[in-house]
């Protein structure tokens, strides 16, 4: 279940993949409800879109105490350069992953719109109305959408590299 020295344990790789297939069902859904504006659709797909992003957001919390809690295993065949840099790209992952999640909160609070988990209930607000916070996290949720999209890139450009081409076991060792 725990992370080793050497290895991701079940609940870190568990947390890992089950929050990579909801950013990867999350940024075409975020693109696509904004993009149908006037389509009878948009208000379920959004109903949807909040709901996953919010368990995105309950589930980084979980990983980030998990991952304080235990140890992280060392990136094998790696330089001190190479280490750093993946630290750096992980540590961005983890801030896009709460940052992403807390701006599309602020965005439904400031704009007075409900919150609806899954139309079960209603989650509370986090501001009050107001208009140019809004257009202020509407800009973040975005921005920080393209940075996710482009430190994604060289995220998983690395890992298919350590697969094919080092042929190590940086990649196996995140899967089960
Ligand atoms: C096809 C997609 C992906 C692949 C192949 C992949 C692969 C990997 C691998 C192999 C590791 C382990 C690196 C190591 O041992 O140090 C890792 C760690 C990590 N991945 Fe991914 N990943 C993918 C998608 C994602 C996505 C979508 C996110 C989040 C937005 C993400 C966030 C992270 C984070 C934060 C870590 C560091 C874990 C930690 O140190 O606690 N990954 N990934
Ligand atoms: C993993 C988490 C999330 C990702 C990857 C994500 C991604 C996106 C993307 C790609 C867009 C389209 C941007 C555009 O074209 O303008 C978007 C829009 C939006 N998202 Fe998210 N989102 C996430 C979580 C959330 C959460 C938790 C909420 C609300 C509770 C939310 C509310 C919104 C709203 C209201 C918009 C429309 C913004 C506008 O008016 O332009 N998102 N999101």
């Amino acid at each position: 279940m725990r992370n080793t020295d050497q290895d991701w344990g079940t609940l870190s790789k568990l947390f890992h993949w089950l929050t990579a297939l909801l950013i990867f069902i999350q940024i075409p859904l975020g693109f696509y409800a904004e993009e149908i504006k006037d389509s009878p659709f948009r208000p379920e797909l959004f109903v949807i879109h909040k709901s996953l992003g919010m368990i995105v957001l309950i589930l980084v919390i979980e990983r980030l105490l998990w991952r304080i809690m235990g140890t992280v295993p060392e990136i094998p065949n790696a330089s001190e350069m190479q280490r750093r840099l993946a630290q750096l790209a992980h540590g961005l992952l983890y801030g896009l992953m709460l940052l992403i999640p807390i701006s599309g909160w602020v965005i439904t609070s400031a704009a007075n719109k409900p919150l609806n988990f899954f139309w079960l209930f209603d989650i509370p607000a986090i501001t009050g109305p107001d208009k140019a916070l809004k257009s202020l996290a509407v800009d973040v949720h975005v921005i920080c959408v393209f940075i996710l999209i482009a430190v994604l890139v060289a995220h998983i450009g690395a890992a298919l590299h350590h697969h094919f081409k080092r042929r190590d076991s940086v990649l196996k060792r995140m899967w089960f």
